[in-house]
C-alpha cells in the first residue's frame, strides 16, 4: 500500500488524498473487510447525481446493502443468465450484420461494441430499442469525469425522469424482466426512487464496462495475431480467453472506501474517514497473483481469481452476464470477419482519458 497520495478531481468524490492499494492481497483484505465502507459518499439530503440516489447499491454497506443485493441477485443468477443466450446471440448477430454493411473503415464500437451491451440492457430492463440512443447517450455523460457537476446533475435529471417513465409503465405492467421482476416480487416496499436507482445502476454499471471490455478485447487481440488465431479457431478456448482478457484490461475504474474506523492495512495505519483507492488493474498485474509474466496475454493461461469484478460484499453483480456477452461477442466478431485489422496506426488509436472505465474512443477496423 502507498499513500496517502493526492487523486485527481472526480465530480463524484472531489479531489481528495488517499491510501493506493496494488497488491491483490492487500485489495482483497479491504473489500472482505466491513470496516471499510463503500457509501461512504452517498448524502441522502444532497443533490441527486448520476451516484448519489437511492437504490444504487454501492451506496450502501452491511444489512442494509445485503436487503437491495438480495433482492436483485434472483436476476442474475447463472441459469437465469444462461438463459439469455440466445438473445444475446441474435443481438450479436444483428450488430455483426450493420458492421459488415457499414463496410471497412467502420469505428467497431459504435457499431458493435456499443450496442450489443445496450441492446442487452434494454432487453433486461424491458426498455423498447427505440429508446437505445438516448439510453447511450445520457449513460456516456453520466460516466464521462470531465463533465462539471452542473452536467452531471442535468444529465442526471435526464436519466431519472427517463428510468421514472420506464418504471411507471411497469408498475401498470410487470414484463417479463429484470424491472418487471422487481415489481411483482418487491414492488410493494420498493419506492420508485429506489426502483430508479436500481434501473439506472444496471443501466450504468453493465454498459459501458462491456463495451470497453469488447473493444479492447479486440484491440489486445489485433495486436497479437497468434492469441486472435486461438480465439477465432478454437471454441473451447473462449472462457478461458474470457477470463485472461477480464484480468489483463481491468477496465473497471479504481474502486473507492472509506475507513470507518483507523485501522492497519499492508503494515501502514489508515486512518479513520481516510480514502482507500484500489487498482484492480495494478492487483491482476501482481507478480503474486500470476507469476508468470503477468503483462503478457496468454488466452490459454489457466485462470486465476483475478478481481477485475471486485472482491466481497460488492462484488459485481452481472459478472456472469459480462462474462457470457464477451464469450459469445469476441469469437463471432472474429469468426465473421476472419481479416479483421486496424484500420488506424496502432499510436493513432485513442484511448478515453476522462471516462470512468477505460477503453478507446473508436476502434476503425477493415477486414
Ligand atoms: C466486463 C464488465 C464488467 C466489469 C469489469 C464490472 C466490474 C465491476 C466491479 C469491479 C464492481 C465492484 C465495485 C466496487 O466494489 O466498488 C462491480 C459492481 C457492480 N456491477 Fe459490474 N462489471 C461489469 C459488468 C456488469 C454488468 C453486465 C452488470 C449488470 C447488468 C453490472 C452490475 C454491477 C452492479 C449493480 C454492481 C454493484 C454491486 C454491489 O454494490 O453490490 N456489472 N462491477
Amino acid at each position: 500500500m502507498t499513500g496517502p497520495v493526492p487523486m485527481p478531481n472526480n465530480p463524484q468524490l472531489g479531489a481528495c488524498d488517499a491510501a493506493l492499494v496494488t497488491r491483490a492481497t492487500d485489495a482483497r483484505e479491504v473489500l472482505s473487510d466491513h470496516r471499510h465502507e463503500a457509501g461512504f459518499a452517498f448524502d441522502r439530503t444532497g443533490p441527486r447525481t448520476v451516484m448519489n440516489q437511492p437504490g444504487i447499491l454501492l451506496n450502501y454497506d452491511g444489512e442494509e446493502h445485503a436487503r437491495y443485493r438480495r433482492m436483485l441477485t434472483g436476476a442474475f443468477t447463472v441459469k437465469r443468465v444462461r438463459a439469455l443466450a440466445p438473445a444475446i446471440s441474435r443481438i450479436v448477430e444483428n450488430q455483426l450484420d450493420t458492421l459488415e454493411q457499414a463496410g471497412p473503415g467502420a469505428d467497431l464500437i459504435e457499431t458493435f461494441a456499443g450496442p450489443v451491451p445496450l441492446l442487452v440492457i434494454c432487453e433486461l430492463l424491458g426498455a423498447p430499442p427505440q429508446d437505445r440512443d438516448g439510453i447511450q447517450r445520457r449513460s456516456a455523460t453520466g460516466t464521462d469525469v470531465a463533465n462539471t457537476l452542473d452536467d452531471q446533475l442535468e444529465n442526471f435529471a435526464a436519466m431519472a425522469a427517463y428510468m421514472g417513465d420506464l418504471v411507471r409503465r411497469q408498475r401498470e405492467r410487470p414484463g417479463d424482466d429484470i424491472l418487471g421482476d422487481l415489481i411483482r416480487r418487491h414492488g410493494d416496499v420498493l419506492s420508485d426512487d429506489e426502483l430508479i436507482g436500481m434501473g439506472n445502476s444496471i443501466l450504468v454499471a453493465g454498459h459501458e464496462t462491456v463495451t470497453s471490455m469488447i473493444g479492447m478485447s479486440a484491440l489486445a487481440l489485433l495486436r497479437d495475431p497468434e492469441q486472435l488465431a486461438i480465439v477465432r479457431d478454437d471454441e473451447a478456448a473462449a472462457p478461458d480467453a474470457v477470463e485472461e482478457l477480464l484480468r489483463l484490461l481491468s477496465v473497471a475504474p479504481p474502486l473507492v472506501r472509506q475507513a470507518g474506523t483507523d485501522l492497519e492495512l499492508g503494515g501502514q495505519t489508515v486512518k479513520e474517514g481516510e480514502r482507500v483507492v484500489l487498482s484492480t488493474l495494478a492487483a491482476n498485474h501482481d507478480t503474486a497473483l500470476v507469476p508468470d509474466d503477468p503483462d503478457r496475454l496468454d488466452v490459454r493461461r489457466r485462470p486465476v481469481a483475478h478481481l477485475a469484478f471486485g472482491y466481497g460484499a460488492h462484488q459485481c453483480i452481472g459478472q456472469q452476464l459480462a462474462r457470457l456477452e464477451l464469450r459469445i461477442a469476441v469469437p463471432a466478431l472474429l469468426r465473421r470477419l476472419p481479416g479483421l485489422r486496424l484500420d488506424v496506426d496502432l499510436d493513432a488509436v485513442d484511448y478515453r482519458q476522462d471516462a470512468l472505465v477505460f477503453g478507446v474512443t473508436k476502434l476503425p477496423v477493415a477486414w
